[in-house]
């Protein structure tokens, strides 16, 4: 079956489609669906699997470099509604293959938008990852990253599946980057790239992290930007702000106290002010 582009694939109406095609064609509890494409495919598949017959085997072929860094490992899957991702379920594939290089063939573009947060997995968990990335930008060897970022991320959804604890520092650079994402329409990959950047600044204010200009520049050296100038302040705080509501209460954001040493704080104004400073909103 053939899934619309993007974030139409990603609605109850296809996976209505999915379910009725699956029934039409007799699939049983002991069948595997195959999803391949990038994120948006492999989300819809996967809750497809993870719900026909209270759940089949699903193998994701992730055909983008963030799918297979980032959306296809962890198990979250998902349409949308109204808001992004509001319908889903966890359930992990049962195997991701990745083909490396389909991946090096990629556009430009839709390398970096996965290099975004194969930077993010190096910098929160990964020196080695992030040293590599900073040094060869777009350049970088597939085979030195994929397998890291990768790993990064397993580990973390190992250490806590449905998300309470650890699994918040792969939000780091998605704070503001969320905020910025809405409000500036970027990409998804050039929001966190801004996002780390004003979270980096904040994490040198509050905690001394020294790195913050070596994590700006591996930043650039990939093509992502570091800046947001020219947003709208209030657009972007009153965006923080819904954020703030949802999560009850207090704004928490995942800093960095060197490359590699995440931890999770809660933030007050003053720091988001020096964060949108570092990035151009004031
Ligand atoms: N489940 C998770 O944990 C998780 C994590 C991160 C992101 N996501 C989701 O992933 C989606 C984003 O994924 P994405 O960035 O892969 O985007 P995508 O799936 O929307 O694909 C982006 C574009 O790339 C095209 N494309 C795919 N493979 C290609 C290839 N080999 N060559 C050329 N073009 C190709 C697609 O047709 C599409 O136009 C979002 O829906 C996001 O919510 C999920
Ligand atoms: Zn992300």
């Amino acid at each position: 079956m053939v899934l619309p582009d993007r974030e139409d694939a990603k609605t109850l109406a296809i996976a209505g489609t999915a379910y009725e095609w699956l029934a039409t064609m007799g699939i049983n509890r002991h069948d595997t669906v195959v999803a391949v494409g990038g994120g948006s495919v492999t989300d819809l598949a996967g809750f497809v699997a993870a719900t026909y017959l209270r759940g089949i085997e699903a193998v994701h072929v992730p055909t983008t470099l963030l799918g297979a860094v980032d959306a296809a490992i962890g198990g979250k899957t998902g349409v949308n509604l109204g808001g992004k991702n509001l319908v889903g379920a966890f359930h992990h594939p049962t195997r991701v293959v990745i083909d490396l290089d389909l991946l090096d063939r990629l556009p430009a573009e839709l390398k970096r938008e996965g290099m975004a947060e194969a930077l993010k997995a190096g910098l929160i968990a990964d020196p080695a990852l992030f040293d590599h990335l900073a040094e060869a930008g777009l350049d970088a060897d597939l085979e030195f990253v994929v397998p890291r970022a990768v790993k990064v991320k397993a580990n973390v959804v190992g250490e806590d599946f449905r998300e309470s604890g650890i699994r918040e520092i792969l939000n780091y650079g998605h704070t503001i980057g969320h905020a910025v994402e809405i409000a500036a329409g970027l990409s998804h990959g050039h929001a966190i790239a801004i996002g780390m950047v004003a979270a980096g600044r904040i994490a040198k204010e509050t905690l001394g992290f020294e790195e913050s200009d070596k994590q700006d520049g591996a930043i650039a050296r990939l093509g992502l930007p570091v800046h947001a100038a020219g947003l709208a302040r209030g657009g972007v705080l009153s965006i923080l702000a819904q954020d703030k509501k949802r999560d009850r209460g207090g704004m928490r954001m995942v800093l960095l106290r060197s490359i590699g040493d995440p931890v999770v704080l809660p933030v007050d104004g003053r720091s988001i002010d020096q964060g949108l400073e570092a990035i151009g909103v004031v």
